[in-house]
């Protein structure tokens, strides 16, 4: 399935665009509403992109989670489902998928990536402030470790934490920090140790197979299991293919069975690598599938559909073997250095290298002058969903849980990510998103901050409400009333 040369495609004029390697069969029609009627949505969703209605948003690019476009052969698969609810064909055939592409014999189904978070958590921490080192944490992930009494500790290099930065692999844990805290917290304190691909909340940034090597090594010496989330492996296999020399020439499934050889336990949320539903757990020691297995049925379902329908399994199978052609996997990360690259050059401060998922926007710089307590990435979130009916996700402090005492944590990065699911928007609509961001960055002034008037306990962010501080809405509004006359 690898096409390797596809993805090299020079134009004869010069210009460094990506190509699309699909066609568009099936469509969507798309609402482009008036500004006023952002202005209202907003209101209603109390200024939160997670609480807008799609009749109101034109680029959905909120996330690449259950929204990447699915293939004919992912359709056609799933009219050959076999409905039951134990044994069924659908099952088998997943599990083949996950065999031959992450080279895991035994799977548990799941319903989404954080289900196995859930499973996980459950199952490993036995006892309060039982410690996960990590390269860093996912929301889902934290709130699940947490709420079974467990912490984490972060151990990226401080270059990962640079917005614009020229290291291919900020994803890659300290492997001399990781070793310094089991030290200090003793190895029967650290139930695994968790490895995430392409890192989601730093801009989806990987880490190289040199570094998941060395972390091996040193959880083989401390009797330590690793655990991948390898929601994000395809993008982070094929950023290893493009930047880690020793590569240069493997092909997707050799970096892949690579990764995947080095985790005891590889999970993910099939939302993103291929399907609009459904995840997985898999592994090939069968002491570790025991373990978990009682909770599939207690909390998902049966072994064999794990609170996924059939016909999603065979798009999840389908999906799982596409993963290993470069050319599919390529359309995301490429529109995204095209857009990272386009906004640099007109000044927007992104994250740099271009990551995988989405483009981040640095929300800290671009409203330098909205205070952490009043959310700088949220603010631009609202703003630009105002001004271009583009919806992004906050990735910053109001995405962060607050701590055990309630007070604010405030986020390392304050981001706006504009996701980029998989094969889904032309270029013009790229350009349009590029254009739109440019304006604003240039009317950044005008952006104001944004409160809390319903926090949620947990995971606040989805159904969080918010008021802006001032007036500074109707401001946004009068300028690019000024600047694009009657245009939406
Ligand atoms: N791990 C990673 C790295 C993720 O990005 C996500 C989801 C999950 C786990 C949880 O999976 O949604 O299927 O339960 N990320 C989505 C996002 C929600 O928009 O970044 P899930």
């Amino acid at each position: 399935m690898s096409s390797k040369n596809a993805v090299k495609i020079k134009f004869f004029n010069g210009e460094d665009i990506p190509l699309e390697l699909h066609k568009v069969r099936v469509v969507q029609k798309l609402n482009l509403v008036s500004i006023e009627r952002r202005l209202e949505a907003l209101n209603e969703g109390g200024f939160n992109t997670f609480r807008l209605n799609t009749r109101d948003v034109f680029l959905d690019m909120l996330t690449d989670s259950g929204t990447n476009a699915m293939s004919d052969m992912q359709v056609s698969a799933m009219m050959h489902a076999d409905d039951a609810y134990a044994g069924s064909q659908s099952f088998f055939r997943l599990q083949k998928a996950v065999e031959d592409v992450l080279r895991k014999k035994y799977l548990l189904p799941v319903h989404q990536g954080r289900a196995a978070e859930n499973i996980l958590s459950c199952a490993y921490i036995k006892k309060k402030g039982d410690l996960i080192p990590m390269n860093y944490h996912f929301t889902t992930a934290l709130a699940h470790i947490t709420q079974y009494g467990g912490r984490i500790v972060e151990l990226l290099h401080d270059e990962a934490y640079n917005i614009a930065s020229s290291c291919p692999f900020k994803g890659n844990m300290h492997v001399e920090k990781l070793e310094e805290v089991i030290r200090e917290t003793g190895a029967e304190n650290i139930p695994f140790i968790r490895l995430e691909a392409s890192t989601n909340l730093i801009g989806g940034q990987p880490f190289s197979i040199q570094n998941m090597r060395e972390v091996r090594n040193v959880a083989d010496r401390y009797g330590l299991r690793i655990v991948l989330d390898a929601s994000l492996l395809g993008e982070n296999a094929y950023l290893i293919i493009q930047r880690e020399p020793e590569f240069k020439d493997a092909s997707m499934s050799e970096v892949i069975s690579i990764i995947t050889g080095l985790a005891d336990i590889v999970y993910f949320s099939a939302r993103k690598l291929s399907s609009s539903r459904g995840g997985g757990i898999c592994t090939n020691d069968l002491t570790i599938y025991r373990e978990l297995e009682a909770l599939v049925p207690l909390f998902e379902g049966f072994l064999t559909y794990g609170g996924i329908s059939v016909r999603e399994i065979e798009a999840m199978a389908v999906g799982l073997y596409e993963t290993l052609d470069e050319s599919m996997i390529c359309q995301s990360p490429t529109f995204i250095s095209y857009l990272v690259n386009s906004l640099t050059d007109n000044g927007v401060p992104m994250v740099t290298p271009p990551g995988v998922l989405g483009a981040h926007v640095d929300a800290m710089q671009v409203c330098a002058h909205i205070p952490q307590n009043q959310y700088p990435a949220g603010s631009l979130a609202a703003a630009f969903f105002l001004i271009s009916g583009i919806r992004g996700m906050e990735r910053g402090s109001i995405s962060n849980q607050r701590d055990e005492n309630g007070n604010e944590t405030y986020a390392d990065m304050e981001l706006l990510r504009l996701a980029v699911p998989r094969r889904v928007f032309t270029l013009s609509q790229i350009k349009y998103v590029i254009d739109r961001m440019s304006w604003l960055y240039q009317n950044r002034s005008l952006i104001g901050g944004l409160k809390f008037v319903y926090e949620p306990p947990v995971l606040r962010f989805f159904m969080g409400g918010l008021d802006p501080v001032s007036d500074w809405p109707q401001r946004l509004i009068a300028k690019f009333k000024e600047d694009f006359g009657d245009s939406l």
